[in-house]
């Protein structure tokens, strides 16, 4: 089958570090078009990923018009997501679109009315659910490993929100571009993967969100603007079934770069899922047999290969037809939206707020 062409939207950090390698490494796609707001990055990436200008477009809706793509890889900001996978939509275009799906419910239920009950492949980058010990423990909660299921505990810790880094007023700092901070940022993610490993939903959550750093250097040099979003976000959920679930979710853990550490406790047994512990590696240790004993009873789990997966594969699987069904869809991202926007009006409210 000939390979899938891709059209990418917006070549910014993660279309660079994630997204195009996982096309050029992938057999089964090709990345036929780009398309980018901003003429410079666009010129710099057409040069570097050999994309001649004639199929590198400033506007999505030409390149969907005019390039003559199988599918579109949205990798804007979270202002642009929904706007451009709409456009996708409308064409008959398959997609996947990077996450928060949307800047709020209201978006990502437009979306969802887009594409329920059509044939119209989609993914949401929910890109946890791609690692491997994240997989495994998944299976091993699913098998009943870890019998009735009581809490989980998960933290997202990044550190460059640190003064020390004087990171500048980006597109990530403003409510408007953003939707909200850490939260959506780092939080959506959080809550995907809970969901994803328990299978459990969210019932109803209460937030604290605050920000530390409230003004930061304009890009244009024009002196400092206000940061209207979080810096991190604390919740606690009640899940289906009395599952109890909190997060800590931060820009500012010193010595942190992309940690994440989830703990699951049930009747039988419990699991921790770390990532970047060890540089850029994903761990799973379970403990069973020795519910009480002090000290580290926790064993390192060697994980099958099996559970190894790749989230643009996985998107050129979907495309053809054989996806595996783990992967984020836009239904998904609606759900998760609705958790994201939970936090933000009981963060706002003071009190628990249904999902
Ligand atoms: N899945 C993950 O783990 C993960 C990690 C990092 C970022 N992300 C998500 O990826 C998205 C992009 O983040 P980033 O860090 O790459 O941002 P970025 O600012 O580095 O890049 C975004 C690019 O999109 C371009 N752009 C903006 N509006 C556009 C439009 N209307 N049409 C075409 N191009 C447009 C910008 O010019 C820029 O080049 C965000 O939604 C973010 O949440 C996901």
């Amino acid at each position: 089958m000939p390979a899938k062409k891709i059209g990418l939207i917006g070549v910014g950090a993660i279309a660079r570090w994630a997204h195009i390698p996982g096309i050029l490494r992938s057999p089964d796609l090709e990345l036929s078009a780009l398309c980018d707001t901003d003429a410079a990055a666009l010129k710099s990436a057409s040069q570097e990923y050999g994309i001649p200008m004639e199929r590198c477009y400033r506007n999505s809706e030409e390149l969907i018009a005019l390039a003559g793509v199988d599918a579109l890889d949205i990798c804007t900001p979270n202002d642009v997501h929904i706007p451009i996978a709409l456009q996708a939509a409308g064409a008959g275009l398959p997609f996947s679109v990077e996450k928060p799906l949307a800047m709020n419910v209201q978006q990502a239920e437009r979306l969802a009315k887009e594409t329920r009950g059509r044939s119209l492949a989609n993914m949401v980058c929910f890109s946890y659910r791609f690692k491997a010990a994240a997989r495994y423990a998944r299976a091993l909660v699913r098998s009943g490993e870890l019998g009735e299921l009581y809490h989980v505990n998960l933290r997202y810790f990044q550190a460059w929100g640190l003064p020390v880094f004087q990171t500048p007023l980006l597109w990530r700092f403003i409510g408007e571009r953003t939707g909200s901070g850490a939260l959506g940022d780092l939080g959506s993610h959080g809550l995907d993967l809970v969901s994803f490993v328990t299978g459990r939903g969210y019932e109803k959550l209460i937030g604290h969100n605050g920000t530390f750093v409230h003004e930061r250097v304009k890009l244009d040099g024009s002196g400092l603007g206000p940061v209207d979003v979080d810096d991190f976000s604390n919740a606690l959920a009640c899940m289906e079934g009395g599952l109890s679930a909190v997060f800590e979710i931060t820009r500012f853990a010193y010595g942190r770069g992309n940690y994440q550490r989830m703990e699951i406790y049930g009747s039988k047994g419990s699991l921790i899922y770390e990532l970047d512990a060890r540089p850029d590696q994903d761990t799973l240790s379970l403990c069973q047999g020795e519910a009480m004993r002090r000290g580290n009873t926790y064993v390192e789990l060697r994980i099958p290969d099996e559970y190894r997966a790749d989230q643009t594969q996985s998107f050129a699987d979907i495309l053809l037809g054989r996806g595996d069904g783990l992967s984020a869809t836009v239904e998904d991202g609606l759900v998760n939206q609705r958790a994201v926007e939970a936090v933000l009006r009981s963060a706002a409210s003071g009190q628990w707020e249904k999902v």
